[in-house]
């Protein structure tokens, strides 16, 4: 896709500030620190719309940015981190969660993993939910640029396996830093958005 425009249209909390349905969405989802807003960024060249950060936990809300007018990417708030309290890892499920099962327009949700390790277990429950719902289950493995391509395909292997990814197209080892496959990503997005 060549993008066009691309912007924030808000940094949500609640539900209620979501913007009108009506618009086709692409969630991303994965555990803090995986690259989802890097994802985003290297998507539709630019070099920090999404913000990122370093710091695991950056994105605590729910952004949307609208592109070309034509359907909107989602960057969810990353799961797992470990050093905040039980208390706020509990509002960002829920509010993960909602979004979730009841976004009418939502149609993918691209799971990020990290290539060099094997999926989590919330990484899994994740995988098993969006493959329930019907969505096709795409799986980006982040920081390709950090193995080699022997290392990159061994890695593809033990998460396909792992997550039971059936299909080969559905899943991409990608990285921000060397722009890797971003031709391959947008062109499973543009079939899913049908544009
Ligand atoms: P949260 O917002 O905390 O959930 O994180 P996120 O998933 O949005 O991750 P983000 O895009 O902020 O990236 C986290 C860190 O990983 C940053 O320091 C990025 O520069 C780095 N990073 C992201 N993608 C890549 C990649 O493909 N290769 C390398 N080497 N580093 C990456
Ligand atoms: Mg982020």
């Amino acid at each position: 896709m060549l993008v066009k425009k691309a912007e924030i249209i808000i940094t949500a909390v609640k539900e209620h500030q979501y913007p009108p349905e009506g618009i086709s969405e692409i969630a991303l989802a994965g555990r803090s620190n995986v690259g989802k807003s890097s994802l985003i960024n290297t998507l539709i060249n630019r070099k920090n719309l999404a913000r990122t950060s370093g710091q695991p936990g950056k994105t605590q809300t729910i952004n949307f940015y609208n592109i070309n007018d034509t359907f909107r990417f989602v960057d969810l708030p990353g799961y797992g981190y470990a050093k905040v309290s039980r208390k706020e890892r509990e509002k960002w499920a829920d509010m993960i969660n909602r979004y979730l099962t009841k976004r009418q327009s939502l149609r993918e949700v691209v799971l990020l993993v990290d290539i060099r390790h094997s999926p989590g277990e919330h990484d899994k429950m994740m995988y098993d939910w969006i493959k329930s719902i019907g969505f096709s289950g795409i799986v980006v493995a982040t920081k390709a640029d950090k193995l080699s391509k022997n290392q990159q395909a061994r890695q593809i292997a033990v998460i396909s396996r792992e997550l039971g990814i059936e299909d080969r197209k559905l899943i991409v080892s990608f990285s921000a830093t060397k722009k890797q496959n971003k031709d391959k990503v947008w062109n499973i997005l543009d079939e899913i958005l049908d544009i």
